[in-house]
């Protein structure tokens, strides 16, 4: 089996990548710092420097790692920038970055993984978004909002896709424990509510591909907060998810 990672160069990516070579799977990831990829003796692993946001770089990168004549039977994407605006203010460089990653990157994962998996009759694609494009409220921040338009991006492609036989898995995670989320918060999670481990989110990561679901959403606690809070007038949601983020940055 062949599975290539978009953003498997760490945290959530690098252990998915970890347990499908553990499998005895081939494995392809890629990113933009290959020196962050953790010192490993995986004969069945390949990185290529790919930023999704350049499309030809990232198919090369795909086309690279796949041998002649086989499938690429698994494409996750990975990939993802944050930064927080709900209490404060981003820079036009932040904005640019999760702009650049969350949408055009996760439209060119698609792309590509359609175009490798195109004849095959088979293939799986998933994407991992996030619990908080559950939600719909006008002030949501600019993350939350590129994470829900890669959920409906998601679901025009499995959509589209169906007839081909290829699936696509929209993940949508609470707080995982990576070094990215704890780098984000000073190292301090403890106001992050129902955190869990990367080895958890994995194994439910992978399990969500292999039955090709559609959706997932995880930890059961966030998914279920997040769905009585779904059934708040917007006015009201807005007001507590505003307050929620102040009183996570201490505001
Ligand atoms: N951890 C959480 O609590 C949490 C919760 C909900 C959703 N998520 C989502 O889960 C995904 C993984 O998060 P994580 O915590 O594992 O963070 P992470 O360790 O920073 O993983 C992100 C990966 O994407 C790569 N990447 C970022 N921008 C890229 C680009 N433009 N082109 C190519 N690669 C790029 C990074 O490598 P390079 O820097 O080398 O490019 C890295 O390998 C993200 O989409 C995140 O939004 C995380």
């Amino acid at each position: 089996m062949n599975v290539f990672i978009a953003g498997g160069t760490s945290g959530i990516g690098y252990s998915l990548a970890e347990h499908y070579l553990s499998k005895g799977y081939r494995v392809g990831i890629c990113g933009r710092d290959l020196n962050k990829i953790p010192d490993h003796n995986f004969v069945n692993l390949k990185a290529f420097k790919a930023d999704v946001y350049q499309i030809d770089d990232l198919l090369q990168a795909v086309q690279a790692f796949l041998p002649e004549n086989e499938d690429l039977d698994i494409f996750i994407n990975c990939t993802g920038s944050y930064a927080e605006d709900v209490a404060g203010q981003i820079s036009y460089e932040e904005a640019e970055e999760m702009l650049s990653t969350n949408i055009l990157g996760t439209a060119h994962c698609f792309e590509v993984a359609r175009r490798v998996m195109k004849g095959q009759l088979t293939g799986r694609i998933a994407v991992i978004a996030s619990v908080s494009g559950i939600l719909e409220y006008e002030n949501s921040s600019l993350y939350t909002k590129t994470k829900r338009s890669v959920i409906q991006m998601a679901d025009a492609y499995r959509r589209g896709l169906k007839p081909f036989g290829i699936s696509v898995t929209t993940i949508a995670p609470g707080y995982v424990d990576t070094a990215k989320l704890r780098d984000l918060n000073n190292n301090d999670l403890s106001k992050k509510p129902f955190v869990i481990d990367v080895k958890t989110a994995t194994t439910l990561i992978a399990d969500a591909i292999e039955k090709q679901k559609k959706l997932i959403i995880f930890p059961s606690k966030m998914k279920w907060m997040m769905k009585s809070l779904a059934v708040l007038p917007s006015s009201l949601l807005n007001l507590i998810m505003f307050r929620k983020a102040k009183w996570m940055k201490n505001e």
